[in-house]
């Protein structure tokens, strides 16, 4: 059975009241609800992480060498500037893909660049919770 982790990054917590309007009425348990109905369809061994702490992301992405085998982050805020998270997504050889709930192409321009997305095998971006589901199917092919 392939293991699959998701990691969601600062203020995902918050999924369902946070600005409602880009992020969407659900909140994280409702979006993990729908990921384990679909991990149940694919065969897939799924374990959540929500953090707001930087070091948290790292330690959970170094305890996962040879545990788990496609790491699915919504790194949050942190997608924009942590070198140190990219540098551990490289350091353990996972294969990760990079989800967003928003567009980051198309709102303000410091969201656009994301030093993570380089170390990652893609990036899904803009599709809402939908994102995840197609974020778990593209880790049952990998
Ligand atoms: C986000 C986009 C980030 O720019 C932002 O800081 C978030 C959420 C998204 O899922 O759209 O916290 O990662």
């Amino acid at each position: 059975m392939k293991k699959v982790l998701v990691i969601n990054g600062p203020n995902l917590n918050l999924l369902g009241q946070r600005e409602k309007e880009i992020y969407g009425a659900e909140t994280l348990e409702d979006i993990a609800r729908k990921m384990n109905a679909e991990a149940m369809k694919l065969n897939i061994d799924l374990s959540f992480i929500q953090t707001n702490h930087e070091g948290e992301i790292i330690d959970k992405i170094h305890e996962s060498k040879g545990k788990i085998d496609t790491i699915i982050i919504n790194p949050g805020a942190y997608t924009h500037y942590s070198i140190a998270i990219r540098d551990a997504i490289k350091a353990v050889e996972i294969p990760a893909i990079e989800v967003h709930l928003s567009n980051i192409h198309a709102r303000e321009e410091f969201r656009s660049k994301s030093v993570i997305a380089p170390v990652c095998v893609g990036q899904i971006s803009g599709f809402g919770s939908i994102g995840y589901i197609l974020a778990l199917n593209a880790a049952a092919c990998l």
